[in-house]
């Protein structure tokens, strides 16, 4: 069963975000899936190495939309994705060293994060963006 599922609570009436959204969706239930039927460590890694890359891809997507248009919340939003990089980057470092496994405590809380951040701080800038042009 899927750790999170898509639905229109999540959209930020952004199409291109919102496609992002989804495939960070579909990379944590893919790492929940892998976890929870006992894949190799090899298998985790790749799936870890995907999502911080995919992360990268997205908060930087985000934050060029910030810097075209002025974005007023720019410097506290982009301290939530900061913070989020750096959390999952001692996450993947204690995963390396074998002192943190994948549990179902990091999972939630890579979920939890996604959808809390979607809804909270990434909805704010749609009505901003929208008034740009931005759909
Ligand atoms: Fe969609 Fe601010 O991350």
């Amino acid at each position: 069963m899927a750790l999170i599922n898509w639905n229109d609570s999540l959209s930020v009436d952004v199409k291109e975000i919102d496609l992002q959204h989804r495939k960070l969706i579909d990379m944590i239930n893919e790492l929940n899936d892998a976890m929870k039927t006992g894949k190799g460590k090899d298998v985790l890694r790749t799936i870890v190495n995907g999502l911080i890359s995919y992360t990268a891809t997205h908060f930087k997507k985000e934050e060029q939309y910030f810097e075209k248009f002025g974005y007023p919340d720019t410097a506290n939003h982009k301290k939530e994705h900061v913070g989020f990089v750096k959390k999952v980057t001692d996450f993947k470092d204690g995963f390396e060293k074998g002192n943190l496994p994948l549990s179902v405590e990091v999972m939630n809380f890579l979920s939890d994060w996604l959808k809390n951040h979607i809804k909270g701080t990434d909805k704010k800038y749609s009505k901003f963006f929208n008034e740009k042009g931005l759909k």
